[in-house]
């Protein structure tokens, strides 16, 4: 009798995906023994004073008298500071100086309201977790407190971020135990967890995601329950956790499904990844279309939908290519100030950086070469300038 169960086909893809979990698990203890964490590169005094707002020899004099915490000294005697450490001279320094601690510490202050940021596109490959990823290490690099949440099931922002989806998650571990229906749901705070990254928090995703597109028009269906209105769900999970951070970036799933919606709902402001190719643009206005008409069923319904600020940003940008520049040249004829003014340009650098999970933020000078390295960086940093100005706006800071 066990005989006919074993062979039925739900049983042996079951044991098919026993078998594949056990192996690739062996396989990963083999290539990253558990103690192989991701760990961030240290940045030279001179990075770290320019990260500060100090001058190097105001840095170099704290370490000498013993104020603030204590650099690394290599053997030729260069001092190198982890990013933790920046972070508490920046404090040190706001504590300093009271007067000028906004530009050491940019925490937001009262009456400044957390930033959510979401990255969103109807395409797979036109680099929203690119684009949320630097977003995220940007930000957390010049000083604020920011939580990047993983709504794509297919969690390559965890991954980049230091979660193995398929190794390190358990149920519930993804923003899904949140936001879920049943008795099952968590706290975002004990959800949330630490990244290598100081500053940088994450909410990992997996396929567990998948489970709120599939849970939902149960839950909209049934009449019992008909204040669990599934686009406030979102929101409600990142206000758990509000006070803890300044910003809080989304990398959403690439389709419009309720994730998405409950991503776009709970937001403050959005950023629309194009790459700038017919092939994209074109299904663009079918897009658009279609994400007003899910939107305005959703503000009909109560969904908050103002939002300070919507941009597209051009990704993987090619400016000697003369196809693109006729397209970027017609979206910013369109849509005018929604456009980013800086582009991200593609580079062999970031593509290259992203192959070992890592950003140029990351990777050691000299590990690519350093004209395409600069040139890349300062696309990203322009590009991330105008969205923490449009926060700044939105906070009411000039
Ligand atoms: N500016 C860029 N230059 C070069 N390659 C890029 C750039 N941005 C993204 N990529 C690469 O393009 C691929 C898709 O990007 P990704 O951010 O994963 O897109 P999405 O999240 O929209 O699917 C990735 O392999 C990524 O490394
Ligand atoms: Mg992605």
């Amino acid at each position: 009798m066990d005989n006919i169960s074993v062979s039925t086909t739900d049983v042996r893809i079951e044991r098919h995906a026993n078998q594949l979990s056990r192996q690739l698990k062996l396989l990963r203890e083999k290539l990253f023994p558990p103690l192989s964490q991701k760990t961030l590169r240290t940045f030279s005094s001179g990075e770290a004073a320019q990260m500060i707002g100090v001058s190097d020899g105001y840095l170099r004099q704290l370490s000498l008298d013993g104020k603030g915490p204590q650099p690394e000294l290599s053997q030729n005697g260069r001092r190198s500071y982890t990013l933790g450490q920046i972070n508490e001279l920046r404090h040190y320094m706001a504590k300093l100086k009271p007067k000028d601690a906004l530009s050491y510490l940019p925490w937001r202050r009262p009456g400044e309201k957390l930033q959510t940021v979401a990255v969103t596109n109807f395409k797979g490959g036109s680099a929203k977790t690119t684009t949320t990823l630097y977003l995220a290490q940007y930000l957390a690099l010049a000083g604020y407190r920011v939580l990047a949440i993983d709504l794509d099931p297919q969690a390559s922002l965890s991954s980049m971020l230091g979660v193995q989806p398929e190794f390190d998650l358990s149920d519930g571990d993804t923003l899904y135990g949140a936001i879920r229906y049943d008795a099952d749901r968590r706290p975002l705070k004990d959800i949330v967890r630490k990244t290598y990254f100081d500053g940088l928090d994450l909410v990992p995703g997996n396929l567990e995601l998948m489970e709120f597109e599939h849970e939902t028009p149960r839950a909209l269906s049934d009449r019992q329950r008909p204040g669990e209105l599934f686009f406030r769900r979102v929101g409600m999970a990142i206000a758990e956790v509000e006070a803890d951070y300044d910003v809080v970036v989304i990398d959403c799933p690439p389709q419009l499904g309720y994730l998405t919606l409950g991503a776009v709902c709970a937001a403050t402001s959005l950023l629309i990844t194009i790459h700038p190719q017919m092939v994209d643009v074109a299904s663009m206005s079918q897009f658009l279309l279609m994400t007003s008409d899910l939107l305005s069923v959703v503000r009909k319904a109560g969904g908050d939908l103002q939002h300070d600020f919507i941009k597209y940003v051009v990704t993987r940008h090619e400016p000697f290519d003369a196809p693109q520049s006729q397209i970027v040249a017609l979206l910013r004829s369109l849509f005018s100030d929604d456009v980013l003014t800086a582009t991200i340009l593609k580079s062999t650098a970031i593509a290259d950086a992203g192959l070992t999970k890592q950003t140029l933020f990351e990777i050691e000078k000299g590990q690519v070469r350093r004209s395409t390295y600069d040139r890349a960086l300062e696309s990203v940093n322009a590009a991330n300038g105008e969205v923490l100005a449009g926060i700044h706006k939105a906070w009411g800071r000039t």
